[in-house]
């Protein structure tokens, strides 16, 4: 569903993605891995259009999508979540997933829009989704780091991306908080929205993905199943090692 060509962008020098070209299938579970500073999140901001590629194409669902401004490549059906929580603490659990629904617009905006009920049924949905039905309607800043995480990830389908873009949903968070993460990215896949995903747990990431892409320096080193992939050398000399 995304094609990824020669895409290229360096920032004064510092070769940060250079020449990336891959494919990311829906209803799969894609792994993006390698060390800091290898060019994954710039290859995430490219795709969401938080950077323009110097040079090279990004197509999803065979639609230009290359330079496109976030709210396009949102609207175009590409959610993403962020190394960092992008919760509003003083709103309520409840009120943080309706705000989704209109990115950009105030919730005032939002709820005057007519679609009130409607979005309040469907944040209800996703809360329950992600289990934090209970939470509703606690400020977010109450809720625990992990389920800030999940709030993110409830936040990130409000607007039914057909692809989801995820940098560290289990960085930071406990062992049971990670299982239940990782089985939520699988009920994803098997609703057949893509999920790509960036993660340095690398057990959750080698269990969790059924392909694996790796980088070091910019430029793609590895791609394919996991189990391929954990005994490639030059992964386990950039990487693993
Ligand atoms: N906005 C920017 N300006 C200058 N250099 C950047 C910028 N963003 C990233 N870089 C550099 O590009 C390289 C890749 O960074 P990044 O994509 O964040 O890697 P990763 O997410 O794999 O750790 C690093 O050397 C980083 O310092
Ligand atoms: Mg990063």
């Amino acid at each position: 569903m995304l094609e990824i060509r020669g895409v290229t962008k360096h920032f004064d020098g510092v070769k940060a993605v250079t020449e990336v070209s891959c494919t990311i299938a829906k209803g799969a579970i894609t792994g993006l891995i390698g060390p800091n500073g290898a060019g994954k999140t710039t290859l995430f901001n490219m795709i969401c259009g938080y950077h323009v590629p110097d040079s090279g194409l990004i197509c999803f669902n065979s639609l230009e999508i290359t330079g496109k401004p976030p709210y396009a490549v949102a609207a175009a059906g590409i959610g993403r979540t962020f190394q960092n929580l992008r919760t509003i603490k003083k709103l309520s659990t409840l009120d943080n997933v309706m705000l989704a629904f209109n990115p950009g617009a105030s919730l005032f905006a939002s709820l005057k829009k007519g679609k009130e009920r409607q979005n309040r049924e469907r944040a209800q949905e996703l809360l329950a989704f992600v289990g934090l039905s209970d939470k509703a309607e606690e400020p977010a800043g109450e809720l625990s780091y992990g389920q800030q995480k999940l709030l993110n990830l409830a936040c990130c389908r409000a607007l039914d991306p057909a692809l989801l873009l995820l940098d560290e949903p289990v960085a930071g968070v406990n062992q049971e908080m990670t299982v239940k993460i990782l089985g939520l990215l699988r009920d994803m896949r098997d609703e057949g929205i893509g999920v790509l995903v960036i993660e340095h747990n690398m057990e959750a990431v080698m269990e969790v993905s059924d392909r694996l892409i790796v980088m070091a320096g910019g430029r793609v080193i590895a791609d394919g199943e996991p189990a391929q992939v954990r005994e490639n050398s030059e992964v386990i000399e950039a990487y693993l090692g």
